[in-house]
């Protein structure tokens, strides 16, 4: 049994990386961790989702209110911070850009993001949003290594800065230098990673919180019962 289900194991670890390897057109994709339960993080992702993304791209499953309330700010600090003043609470993400302007500019409509870390996997995510590189030859002036030949500009160039590509090692490097280190530009495409990990499946937090419950009653369970069971065997032999 269990070689049975190491076996399985095995086989699923690498059913998932092959698919991951198909995704990314054989580049390799750098995993990020993901923290739904960092309220911080998803504070942050959302902040530069916000301000990053959603001029383009639209979120239109997501309420801000419910958005607020999960990763732990107030109707009052969304409102704020986070919305623009013509919106309401109770709308959800959606943008300015109406979709045939978007697509006159870029020559494809920014799809929504909604679901986008289930549909390319956060790997992917995180991959993307580190590996704009400069290429003369596009009308952005930038290309992906994971998404070749990509509509959307490099938007973080400023945080980032710019890297060039060698086509023959597929190696990345700086040309022009950001205003975050590395490791801040890496942390900051973490926390929108995590963010769009929860946009895509907002009801795990609530899962992830009942959880800790359950596991709580079960184990006040188990102290009542376990002397109920040992009082009523005790004169069984
Ligand atoms: C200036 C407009 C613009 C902004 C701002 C923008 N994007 Fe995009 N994005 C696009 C366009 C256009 C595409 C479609 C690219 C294509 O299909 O060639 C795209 C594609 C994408 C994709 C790939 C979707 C797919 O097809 O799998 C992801 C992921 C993405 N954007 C994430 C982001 C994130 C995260 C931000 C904020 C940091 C952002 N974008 C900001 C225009 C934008």
């Amino acid at each position: 049994m269990r070689t049975l289900i190491s076996a399985l194991f095995i086989g699923l670890m690498s059913l998932t990386s092959i698919q991951a390897m198909a995704a990314s057109g054989g580049v390799h994709l750098d995993p990020v961790e993901l923290d739904l339960s960092d309220k911080a993080s998803l504070q942050r992702g959302a902040k530069t989702f916000v301000n990053y993304c959603l001029s383009c791209h639209q979120a239109s499953f997501m309420r801000y209110n419910r958005m607020a309330k999960d990763i732990g700010l107030t109707d009052a600090q969304v409102k704020e911070n986070l919305m623009f003043a013509s919106d309401k609470i109770g709308d959800t993400m959606t943008v300015a850009m109406r979709a045939e302007d978007a697509k006159k500019w870029f020559g494809v409509t920014p799809p929504d993001l909604s679901v986008i870390s289930r549909a390319r996997g956060t790997a992917w995510l995180n991959t993307y949003m580190r590996s704009f590189y400069l290429d003369d030859e596009k009308t952005t002036g930038t290309n992906n290594t994971v998404f070749k030949d990509v509509g959307m500009p490099h938007v973080l160039w400023q945080q980032q800065g710019y890297l060039s590509h060698d086509e023959e090692t597929g190696h990345l490097e700086h040309a022009t230098e950001g205003e975050l280190s590395n490791y801040d530009y890496n942390v900051m495409i973490a926390d929108l990673v995590n963010f769009l990990a929860y946009v895509g499946e907002p009801s795990k937090i609530q899962r992830l919180e009942l959880a800790k419950w359950v596991l709580l009653y079960l184990f006040l369970l188990f102290l009542v019962v376990y002397p109920m069971k040992k009082a009523f065997w005790k004169d069984i032999h």
